[in-house]
């Protein structure tokens, strides 16, 4: 029997995915927060679940460990989408990547001065492409999360990180000063399964596909 394995991420994009994914007839038979399994099935033999790290979604597909994901297009941008299809943006997990700095700080001025600035973020791609665009020059400080942190204690003058109902800056003293993009997930899907296991797996993207319209 031909099988079907999906990869998600624990928390808002599971939440999230769960009614699309019931729109396409699963189930699955365990809420992964609770089990800590990895491995979890469903109501439908053939498909089964495997629970990932957020930035780690891309890669389980890209090398066919999993025939389709759900992946946030901050983590696909990094990831740069090789060996994926994208068909779906899913408009679930939204919020906005955007440069903050400390409350206090003159970051126009800063950068109008030509300032070399510091800028600690997970997101080196996305950060560097967009500084590279502005002219704004930068030395840019690899995080893995956290990234608050870094302007609060002298590791960097300004971050990249997303940003959702702004309380989290706020908490911390800092504000949002630059969109960079507007982020949801997107359907991820295995360029070969979807050819070799086109039967199982078109009707899922289709019957989610449907969902997000009915939600539009
Ligand atoms: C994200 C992001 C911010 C926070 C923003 O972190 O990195 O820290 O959410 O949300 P808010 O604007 O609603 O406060 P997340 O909790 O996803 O964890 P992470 O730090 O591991 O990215």
């Amino acid at each position: 029997m031909s099988t079907v394995t999906i990869a998600l991420s624990k928390g808002r994009i599971f939440d999230e995915t769960l009614p699309l994914l019931a729109a396409a007839g699963i189930e699955p038979a365990e809420n992964p927060e609770t089990s800590r399994k990895l491995i979890i099935g469903t109501n439908r033999p053939e498909v089964r679940l495997v629970i990932v790290r957020p930035t780690d979604a891309p890669t389980y597909v890209q090398y066919g460990a999993a025939d389709l994901g759900v992946a946030g297009r901050d983590v696909l941008y990094e990831h740069g989408g090789d060996g994926l299809y994208q068909p779906i943006d899913l408009r679930i997990a939204r919020c906005k990547m955007m440069v903050a700095i400390p409350e206090g700080f003159d970051y126009e001025s800063a950068v109008r001065q030509g300032n070399r600035l510091r800028v600690a973020t997970k997101y080196m791609r996305a950060a560097r492409e967009h500084f590279a665009a502005k002219g704004v020059h930068v030395d840019l400080i690899k995080l893995y999360g956290s990234m608050e942190l870094a302007p609060l204690s002298g590791l960097a003058d300004a971050i990249v990180d997303l940003v959702s109902t702004g309380n989290t800056l706020r908490a911390n003293n800092l504000k949002a000063v630059e969109d960079i993009m507007a982020i949801s997930s997107r359907l991820i899907v295995n360029q070969a399964a979807l050819k070799l296991k086109r039967s199982l797996v078109q009707p899922i993207i289709e019957a989610i596909d449907q969902a997000v319209k009915r939600n539009a």
